[in-house]
């Protein structure tokens, strides 16, 4: 039996990156109904922007000039909204990512130097909330998702990026100390910033609305209704990983008999406060 489970383990580990490789096409699943389970994945980063920028603009066709808050900014702004008019309100805890937002990148309208976890934002006045890789950094990331909702107006869209806590890579980031992060960053992926005030990486807690059950839930508890849920699969990000991580995450996947995924590693939603 423990022979048995062992080759088994063996195969999901050397043979799953070849498998998904080979069934790329199929993974990405444009079934409505299939949507009910299974979790559709991404082409590219370009299919992904796009997506977004076209939920923004059409929301721009129907209400005029938008109101747009990037809660948890950092240094950049990834989208390209041209044609629409819209006002950008960046929110950030990190002074230092901050002052890089204002001197060199100043792409901002107004910017606001706070803790979206109690930073005080007029209700029900932004037309859009961008989030992107912020609330697995947050200890109390519902009650930032409760403030997306009280700061929405009614018919708006949140757009929230983040690694899903019941990925394999999730794990394994819940589960290594902050200063690994740091020399993976900046030694493994070689990013001479890694660690500096105002460049991440950022600490973690990854509380349990960082997943795609939380997050669910989370939606339906509150009246949020899911527009979009897609994964990132892992061939979309593979090429920039050491083939290091590679194999560890497999091994988790294979170790947690699967119940933590490896056929994604990020989540990204777009949200409708109904
Ligand atoms: C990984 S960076 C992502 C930055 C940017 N959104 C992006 O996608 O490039 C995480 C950002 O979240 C910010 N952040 C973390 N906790 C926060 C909090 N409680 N309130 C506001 N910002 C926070 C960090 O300061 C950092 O700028």
């Amino acid at each position: 039996m423990a022979n048995l489970l062992s080759l088994y383990l063996w195969g999901e580990i050397v043979f799953s990156p070849f498998a998904l490789r080979r069934n790329k096409e199929k993974l990405i699943n444009p079934d409505p109904l299939l949507f009910l389970i299974m979790l559709r994945l991404l082409e590219s980063y370009d299919f992904e922007k796009q997506m977004l920028e076209r939920y923004i603009k059409d929301n721009a066709a129907k209400n005029g000039a938008l109101k747009i808050l990037e809660a948890g900014c950092g240094q950049a702004w990834g989208l390209n909204l041209e044609g629409i008019t819209y006002h950008l309100t960046g929110v950030d805890v990190d002074r230092h990512a901050l002052e890089i937002r204002k001197f060199k990148t100043k792409d901002l309208d107004e910017i606001i130097e706070g803790d979206l976890c109690n930073v005080n934002l007029n209700e029900n006045h932004y037309d859009v909330i961008y989030n992107s890789y912020v609330l697995e950094h947050i200890q109390g990331a519902e009650t930032v998702m409760k403030n997306f909702h009280k700061w929405l107006k009614p018919g708006g869209i949140a757009i929230l990026r983040f690694p899903d806590r019941q990925s394999a890579y999730g794990f394994m980031t819940r589960l290594t100390p902050f200063w690994f992060h740091v020399f993976f960053k900046k030694i493994m992926m070689g990013d001479p910033n890694a660690g500096k005030p105002g460049f991440a990486p950022y600490r973690v807690f990854y509380d349990r609305v960082v997943s795609r059950e939380g997050m669910r839930e989370f939606c339906d508890r509150h009246n949020l209704k899911i527009r979009e849920e897609w994964g990132h699969p892992y061939p979309m990000d593979w090429d920039s990983y050491p083939a290091l991580l590679k194999i560890a995450c497999r091994t988790v996947y294979a170790l947690s008999l699967g119940r933590l995924a490896h056929g994604h590693n990020n989540l990204t939603y777009i949200l409708e406060k109904t």
